[in-house]
Order: structure tokens, then C-alpha cells, then sequence
């Protein structure tokens, strides 16, 4: 699907997108050579470029019997594996000015990245190398690109809890009150038996800190309503990431409504296993229903390099938007987002 002049034109804010998963092929490479790092999955060796590209057709599953299959990664699996390449500071700075600088090709003006710290410090990376590597790129793509950025903060949701606690202890510094890297925090991850109200304490601590708080409510997970409850009205969560299911319950809906909480939707992401008529018509639902939401990319290199702009021309597409419904979309996102209030009035 082409991007129409239109979409590529609309100004833009980017609420859900996880920064490893803009890591590009061309640059996973580079660094797999700066590092001296073999590129793999588990005992699979990529030896060349074309053997790395093939590796992003992922499978949803490893179960034959489900149309899985057990050669190939899952989507986090992917994800996690590209991380690897990811050590230096200078490496977690060229990952974020390569995002922020395609942010502007797409006139994306702000941003609010996902950052999986314990996908590096588990790895044994410093995460001051993490931080500070985003850090500079937060200060640098702003004076460089005119992207400003204000990041979030993920607790791998299925690693125990005091993990993440511990990794938000080491991170404090770097949030708002400190450096200014982060304002927010989130849940990512397989959220399989990992509902939100596991995390609850550690979003208490949030914000007693400062900080804004949201978490994924994955689509056509399993308790994924239960989830989306606990989101709601146990931890009061002020956005969800994804969501969708709470068509399905009057009640969810009402809650988001009652509390103005948002949705940051992803449509191409659902698009991988779900037919156009079942999925797209969502979104009129959620329009007619009230339901506030905006669009955005998830993890744009590990689904099919699909950016914001496609997501929104899909949407656009085959969602029957029109051109006023997609500026209110794009409107939504700088009303959702956690940018001071100056800052959004220069973005729109
Ligand atoms: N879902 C959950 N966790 C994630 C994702 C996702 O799509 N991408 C990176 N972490
Ligand atoms: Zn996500």
C-alpha cells in the first residue's frame, strides 16, 4: 500500500514504538561487525546479509499442529535476537538518531520511545550504556532533526518482578526529575500470565516518582479483557498500548470513556493475523463508540517495515477514514502524549 502525499504531509506523534524494534538489518549488521558478534538464532547462524533478511519472515508459534513452524523465531524471539548486537554506548545512540532521523523523513515531530533496558542488562550490558547512549540521542535528535522525544521506561513483564524493580532502581536517574530520559513507564514483553496488577507496587513507585504510567493489553491474548480490567480500574493505568479487545465488553468501554484513558493502536500489527473485514471496521467502532485512540508502528523492522505512515495509510485505507477523521487521529496523539504543555503547542 502506498503512502498517500496526505498521510506523508499529516503531522505526526508516535506514542507506541519500542526502540529495539527499529533496529534496521543494515544497521544490526554493522554492529554485529563493529562488535565482533555473530548474528543468530539460538543454534542458527546468519553468515550472510541475505540469510539476516530472511531471518525477519517470522512464525507466530513453534507448534506444527497450530501451522507453526520450529526453524524459525517467533516475533519477540526475533526481536530479542536482534538485541544482541546492541553493547556500547555508541551503539544505543546510533540505534535511536537512525529512528529519530527517519521520524523526520516521515514528519513524525514527536515521539515517545519504548525502552526494554533488561533486554541488555540481562545480557551483562552497563545500562549506563543504554541510558546514555538514548540520552544523547534525545538531546541530538531534537537539535539536529527537530524530533523531540520522551521515553518510557519497560518492565519485561514475564522476568520476575523484583528484576524490574531492581532495573528501575538503576534507571531513577535518568528519569524526569533527573536527566530528563524518561517520564513514563510501561509493561512489555509476552504477557502471558503476566496480568498488570503483578506490577502494580512498581507502578505505585512510578508515580510517587513523577512519572506517567501505561502498560500493553496485547490483541486476542489470552485474559486479555481480565487484563484490560486490571488496567483499567485496579492499577488506573492513563493509556493502554493496543487494547482492541475491549469492544467486546461494554463495561471496558465505559471505563476508558469515564476515564478518558487512550488507546495506542497499532493496525498493522493486528493486520498479520487478522482478515481486513474483521479487523478495520474496529475502527469506526471506536469512533462511534467514543473511545479516544491514536495510530502507530509497534515494532516497524519486525513487521514487514511497516512505519507510523503506513500504519496510519492503512487505516486511512481500509478503515474508510476520512482525510478530518485521520487530522483528529493525529490530533488524539498530541492529546494523549505526556509533553509539557508548550511542547504540544508547538507540535500542532
Ligand atoms: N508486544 C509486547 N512486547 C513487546 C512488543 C510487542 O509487540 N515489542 C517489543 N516488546
Ligand atoms: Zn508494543
Amino acid at each position: 500500500l502506498a503512502i498517500s502525499p496526505f498521510i506523508a504531509s499529516l503531522p505526526k506523534v508516535e506514542l507506541h514504538i519500542h526502540i529495539e524494534g527499529t533496529l534496521q538489518p543494515a544497521l544490526r549488521w554493522k554492529l554485529a561487525q563493529r562488535n565482533n558478534i555473530p548474528l543468530r538464532f539460538k543454534s542458527q547462524e546468519y553468515h550472510t546479509y541475505e540469510e539476516l533478511l530472511d531471518s525477519y519472515n517470522v512464525t507466530y508459534n513453534h507448534r506444527p499442529e497450530l501451522g507453526g513452524r520450529k526453524d524459525v523465531p517467533t516475533f519477540l524471539e526475533a526481536y530479542f535476537a536482534g538485541c544482541e548486537v546492541l553493547l556500547t554506548e555508541d551503539d544505543f545512540y546510533d540505534l535511536a538518531m537512525d529512528y529519530l532521523a527517519r521520524c523526520r523523513e516521515m514528519n513524525v515531530r514527536y515521539v515517545e520511545p519504548f525502552f526494554d533496558i533488561q533486554a541488555h542488562t540481562r545480557r551483562g550490558v552497563p545500562a549506563e550504556h543504554v541510558l546514555n547512549g538514548y540520552l544523547r540521542a534525545q538531546r541530538d535528535g531534537a537539535s539536529r532533526y527537530g524530533v523531540r522525544s520522551n521515553w518510557i521506561f519497560c518492565f519485561l513483564r514475564d522476568e520476575p518482578v523484583e528484576d524490574g524493580e531492581a532495573a528501575y532502581q538503576t534507571a531513577l536517574p535518568w528519569a524526569k526529575s533527573g536527566h530528563g530520559l524518561f517520564h513514563a513507564v510501561g509493561l512489555a514483553s509476552n504477557a502471558y500470565e503476566r496480568p498488570p496488577i503483578l506490577f502494580k507496587k512498581a507502578f505505585e513507585r512510578a508515580q510517587a516518582d513523577g512519572l506517567h504510567i501505561t502498560t500493553h493489553c496485547d490483541f486476542g491474548q489470552k485474559d486479555t479483557h481480565e487484563h484490560i480490567r486490571q488496567a483499567i480500574f485496579d492499577v488506573q493505568i492513563e493509556r493502554i498500548d493496543h487494547g482492541l479487545d475491549v469492544l467486546d465488553r461494554d463495561e471496558l468501554i465505559a471505563g476508558l470513556v469515564d476515564r478518558n484513558v487512550g488507546l495506542t493502536l497499532c493496525p498493522h500489527a493486528y493486520h498479520r493475523r487478522t482478515a481486513t473485514e474483521v479487523l478495520f471496521p474496529k475502527l469506526r467502532e471506536l469512533l462511534d463508540k467514543g473511545v479516544k485512540f491514536c495510530i502507530n508502528s509497534d515494532d516497524p523492522v519486525y513487521m514487514h517495515d511497516v512505519w507510523i505512515d503506513g500504519n496510519m495509510e492503512k487505516a486511512y485505507h481500509y478503515g474508510g477514514l476520512t482525510k478530518q477523521e485521520m487530522v483528529q487521529l493525529a490530533r488524539n496523539a498530541v492529546d494523549m502524549c505526556w509533553a509539557d504543555e508548550a511542547v504540544k503547542k508547538d507540535i500542532y
